[in-house]
């Protein structure tokens, strides 16, 4: 079933005569010509759409799909940029394809990555002395200075305008704001009342050397997590738009108060009036009271990257104590002891579900009936089941075959492969716990078509399993992750791990692996998420959740693994692996934590998969690989994280 790339009809052709767009394609001529005009009423030549919204969230409502109107690009991450003849549209390597697969031929793709290059193309797309515009409310700071530096004594000039030009054009028909309740999260879920969380943030001011006045909040993570509230503002984020300025007197909360349940309003003003008080405010006056408390004798702090240059703009620079991330953030970032155990206990009914569409997908691949699309949906319902579950967590990846070569591919309706013995499947699924929030990734082990991909996929996934468990020593662990790849050349074009939100966002900052983000400490979860993928063939990634736990050896850390599903066992090569004990220990613990639950339930046909799949690899055991060849393979399994300390 390999594809040469010129034959390929899933992407768009522009080199052709007409060019070749498939269906998936957007026609964006309308939107752009709408644009254009307002551009010129705006004196611009060129203007910057983010994928993003007004509080730097990463997945965003439908009403902020700005990027996605203007250019039939979905994917979450992505930079376009019209200009008077081109438009252009920057994203990373994880979403080339989609990229090729949804937009018209009006777009071209800028693969290169680098910060400064959307600067650069602006150089040499734009005359001197001409103007370039943005939304403030659209931009990090950081993202703004870097725009400005590179544009610096060049003549071209950032020009803020207030007024969104993509909205104006999109009218009447872009979404409308939500409606919906904001409610309170039960102390059961959060193991904190919000009262003592804002306590312990005002000590954290108290202590900076610089004294802050004020801490502001912009991100809708940090405004839900401190308040314990709750919304469905963005679809698996149940987040509200909101912002808040906390005082080391006074508490504001800017969100549309009506829709404030009635419990959460009580919950906000108990203890009113007095320092633990929240005054409701509204929404879009955020900026003006800002601009007000930051007339006084005061100091903000702010984190620099979920604040918009907009906000920013009206604190004077001498006001501001400025760090990456706000102390909610960084405090956020570490669970406590219930939210642990509530995590832990979510995983448990979570690998229930994973195992019942593991058992169902064996039974019903084989006769052709299951496409990526009914088994999204399937998995979906199985996990919406389970007690405590508000569905998934994001869009599930479910992807056979050359899809799964595109990291976070999700089928549709119109478009969705069969699923088939004979090629890889990779699903990437997770779900959404009143209290947590597992991430679950896993491959869906088939053999594959011809002797060559056989052996290649199995040595790949191999390579996979040995990653997933990494050694302590933070800011070296990519490197250690993608060691095994690049001795053969090859890598991986995402993160390996990024935090996980309590009853949250997927992707919780700044917990992970990369330079950008903070050093681990004890109480914090991460993915741990290697993979690999050939494109236009197949693709495979784990992805287990961990938590950061004291390793026996005092002073060290090291990862306690939270997911509950076992690997696939035709995939695994136990010759590659290096050590012997960590995958039994770790089929022993699935086994112990999930087949009572799977036996509470009378699951029975899951329990009998869960001890088969669970069975301990041993030292000189005979595999039967699909070809049929038998192979001796010693048990050699991944780094035990004790070892490393
Ligand atoms: C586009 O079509 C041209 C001409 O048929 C072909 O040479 C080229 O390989 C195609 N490109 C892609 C990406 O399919
Ligand atoms: C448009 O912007 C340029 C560059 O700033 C300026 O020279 C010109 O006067 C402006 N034109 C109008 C009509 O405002
Ligand atoms: C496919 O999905 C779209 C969007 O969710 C929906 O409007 C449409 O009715 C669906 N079509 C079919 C055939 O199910």
């Amino acid at each position: 079933t390999k594809q040469s790339s010129s034959a390929r009809s899933d992407i768009r052709n522009c080199t052709t005569s007409p060019p070749f767009l498939p269906p998936t394609v957007t026609d964006t001529s309308a939107q752009l010509n709408a644009l254009r005009q307002r551009m010129q009423f705006y004196n611009i030549s060129a203007y910057i759409i983010p994928a993003t919204d007004a509080h730097m969230s990463e997945y965003i409502a439908e009403r902020d799909a700005r990027l996605a109107w203007i250019s039939g690009f979905t994917g979450s991450a992505g930079t376009g940029v019209v200009t008077t003849k081109k438009a252009a549209l920057w994203t990373d390597s994880r979403y080339w394809t989609q990229a090729e697969r949804q937009m018209d031929c009006n777009w071209e793709l800028q693969k290169i990555v680098w910060t400064d290059s959307i600067g650069e193309w602006l150089l040499q797309e734009i005359p001197a002395d001409e103007n370039i515009g943005l939304d403030p409310f659209l931009f990090s700071i950081d993202l703004w200075n870097s725009y400005a530096h590179v544009l610096q004594g060049s003549s071209r000039t950032l020009v803020p305008i207030e007024d969104n030009l993509v909205d104006l054009v999109w009218g009447s028909q872009r979404p409308p704001l939500p409606t919906s309740e904001i409610y309170l999260l039960p102390e059961t879920f959060t193991g904190s009342t919000w009262q003592e969380k804002v306590s312990g943030i005002r000590s954290q001011m108290e202590q900076h050397s610089r004294s802050p006045t004020a801490v502001l909040l912009s991100a809708l993570e940090e405004t839900a997590w401190l308040f314990n509230l709750r919304g469905d503002d963005i679809l698996y984020n149940p987040v509200f738009y909101s912002y808040a300025l906390l005082t080391t007197s006074d508490i504001s909360l800017f969100v549309d108060r009506n829709r404030l349940s009635a419990e959460a309003l009580q919950s906000l003003s108990a203890l009113c009036p007095g320092p633990l008080c929240v005054q409701v405010e509204e929404y879009n006056q955020v900026r003006a009271s800002v601009q007000a408390y930051a007339q006084g004798d005061v100091r903000v702090w702010i984190g620099t990257e979920y604040t918009t240059y907009g906000l920013y703009g009206v604190i004077p620079q001498d006001k501001l104590v400025e760090s990456s991330y706000s102390p909610v953030m960084t405090t956020k970032a570490v669970k406590n002891t219930k939210e642990q155990v509530l995590l832990k206990a979510a995983h448990v009914r979570d690998a229930v579900a994973m195992i019942q569409y593991l058992l169902w997908l064996e039974k019903n691949v084989p006769k052709g009936s299951v496409d990526e699309f009914s088994g999204a949906r399937y998995v979906d319902k199985l996990r919406r089941e389970k007690e405590h579950c508000r569905g998934a967590s994001f869009e599930t990846i479910s992807a056979s075959g050359l899809n799964a070569a595109l990291a976070h591919y999700s089928p549709s309706n119109v478009s969705s492969r069969k699923l088939s013995v004979d090629e890889m499947y990779l699903l990437d699924s997770g779900g959404q716990y009143l209290c947590v929030w597992p991430g679950l990734i896993f491959v869906l082990p088939r053999s594959v078509p011809t002797k060559t991909a056989l052996t290649m996929s199995r040595n790949r996934q191999t390579m996979v399993v040995t990653l997933s468990r990494l050694p302590p020593g933070w800011r070296v662990v990519e490197a250690f992750a993608r060691q095994a790849l690049w001795k053969v050349g090859l890598n991986y074009g995402h993160g390996t791990g990024h935090g996980i939100g309590n009853f949250l966002s997927v992707h919780e900052w700044p917990v992970g692996f990369q330079s950008n983000n903070v050093p681990l400490v004890k109480g914090m979860f991460t993915s741990i998420e290697p993979g690999y993928y050939q494109e236009g063939e197949f693709g495979i990634r784990i992805e287990d959740v961990a938590l950061v736990v004291e390793a026996q050896t005092k002073a060290y850390l090291t990862f306690e693994v939270v997911s509950l599903v076992p690997y696939d066992r035709n995939l695994i090569d136990i010759s590659f692996l290096s050590e012997d004990q960590y995958l039994n220990t770790y089929y022993e613990t699935i086994h112990q934590r999930v087949g009572p639950e799977l036996q509470r339930r009378q699951l029975e046909e899951e329990y009998e998969w869960l001890r088969r799949n669970t069975q301990p690899f041993s030292r000189g055991t005979l595999v039967a690989t699909s070809l049929g060849t038998l192979a001796i393979t010693s048990l050699v399994s991944t780094l035990l994280p004790d070892r490393q300390t």
